[in-house]
C-alpha cells in the first residue's frame, strides 16, 4: 500500500517532466513570463502551485503544514523565477536525484515536501496531496522545454546557488553584527523579527536548525546572490560575517519526528534519516 502510493507519486512527477532532447546546448534560463500555461486542470493546478509558493504560511491548503511565518518565496525570490536566488527554473530537470541528506534517491515531490519540514518548520504534507502536487507541477512547469539531466551527485538543479569558497572559521561575528546593522536591520529589524513583508531572519518564526540556511556557508552563499534585496552587493567575506552573526541567534530546533505527519497520512518518508 505504502510503496504503491510512492510509485504513483514517482509516475506523476516523471510524467510532468518534459523530454525534449532536440538541443544539446543548454539554453539560458528561459523567461517564465513568456511561457504559456497548459489549458484545463493542469494549468489550473500549476496556477494554484504558484499561489501556494507565494502564500505558503497563510493559504488554507498549506498553512497547516507551515510552522513559521515564511513562504517558499521568502527565499526562492520572485516566485522562484529570480535567475540567481534559489531559482526554481530548471530544477525539475535534475530529479529524481541522489540526496546526500536523505541518503536516498528522491523525487522532486520529496524535495518539495522536505522544505516544508525544515525551511518552513512545519509538518510534511502527504505525498500526492493537493498542495504537494500543485507546487511540484508549478516547479516542473518552470522547467518546461529544458533538457533532463540525471543527477547522481546531489539533489540540486542546474541553476543552484553556487557555494562560496569561504572558510567558516574565518567568520567574524563582530564584523557581521556591524554589517547587519548597516545593511539588513532597516528591513529585518535589529531584533531579526522583520515586519510586514520583511520576514524574520531568526527567532521562532524563522527557518529551523534543520534548514539549509542554518548552515552558515550556505546562508552566506544565498545572501551573496539574494540580499540586500534592493541591491546585492556583499563581498564574500561580508556575506560570511553576516551569516555567522545571523546564525548565532536562536531559531526553532529540528527534531525529525516532530515534522512527520501521523503514520496514516505519511505515505512514505523517502529517507534513511532518523534525526
Ligand atoms: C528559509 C529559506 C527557504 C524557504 C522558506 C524554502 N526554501 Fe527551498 N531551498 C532553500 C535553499 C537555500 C535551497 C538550496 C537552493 C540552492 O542551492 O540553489 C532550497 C532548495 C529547494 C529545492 C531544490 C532546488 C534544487 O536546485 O534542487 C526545492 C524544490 C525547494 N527548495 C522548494 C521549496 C518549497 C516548495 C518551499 C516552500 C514550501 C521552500 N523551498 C521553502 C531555501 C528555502
Ligand atoms: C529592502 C529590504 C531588505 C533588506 C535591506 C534586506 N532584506 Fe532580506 N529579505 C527582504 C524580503 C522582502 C525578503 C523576502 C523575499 C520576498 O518576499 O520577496 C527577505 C528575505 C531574507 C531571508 C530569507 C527569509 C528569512 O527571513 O529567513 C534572509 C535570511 C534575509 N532576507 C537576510 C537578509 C540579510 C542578512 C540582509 C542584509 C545583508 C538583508 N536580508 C537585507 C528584505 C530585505
Amino acid at each position: 500500500m505504502k510503496s504503491s502510493r510512492f510509485l504513483v507519486a514517482v509516475m506523476i512527477v516523471t510524467a510532468m517532466l518534459s523530454f525534449r532532447g532536440e538541443s544539446s546546448v543548454r539554453a539560458k534560463p528561459p523567461n517564465p513570463v513568456a511561457r504559456s500555461l497548459p489549458s484545463g486542470p493542469l494549468g489550473e493546478t500549476i496556477r494554484l502551485g504558484e499561489t501556494l509558493v507565494e502564500q505558503t504560511a497563510t493559504h488554507p491548503l498549506t498553512k497547516p503544514h507551515v510552522g513559521n511565518s515564511l513562504n517558499c518565496t521568502s527565499c526562492h525570490l520572485k516566485n522562484g523565477t529570480s535567475p540567481k536566488a534559489a531559482t526554481f527554473i530548471g530544477v525539475a530537470t535534475a530529479y529524481p536525484a541522489w540526496s546526500p541528506r536523505e541518503r536516498k534517491v528522491i523525487t522532486l515531490e520529496d524535495r518539495v515536501l522536505n522544505c516544508f519540514m525544515r525551511s518552513c518548520n512545519g509538518i510534511r504534507p502527504p505525498l500526492g496531496s493537493k498542495p504537494s502536487v500543485a507546487i511540484t507541477a508549478y516547479i516542473s512547469w518552470l522547467s518546461d522545454g529544458e533538457v533532463l539531466r540525471m543527477n547522481a551527485g546531489n539533489s540540486k538543479g542546474p541553476n543552484a546557488v553556487p557555494r562560496l569558497a569561504v572558510k567558516p572559521e574565518s567568520a567574524s561575528i563582530e564584523r557581521g553584527e556591524l554589517l547587519y546593522a548597516r545593511k539588513c536591520a532597516t528591513c529585518h529589524g535589529k531584533d531579526g523579527a522583520g515586519e510586514d513583508k520583511n520576514p524574520p531572519v531568526w527567532g521562532q518564526q524563522s527557518f529551523n536548525q534543520g534548514a539549509g540556511l542554518a548552515d552558515t556557508v550556505q546562508l552566506a552563499s544565498w545572501l551573496k546572490v539574494a540580499m540586500p534585496l534592493d541591491e546585492t552587493d556583499l563581498a564574500d567575506q561580508e556575506a560570511l560575517d553576516i551569516a555567522a552573526f545571523v546564525n548565532t541567534h536562536d531559531r526553532p530546533s529540528f527534531n525529525l519526528k516532530n515534522h512527520l505527519p501521523v503514520e496514516s497520512r505519511l505515505g512514505e518518508y523517502n529517507a534513511e534519516q532518523t534525526r
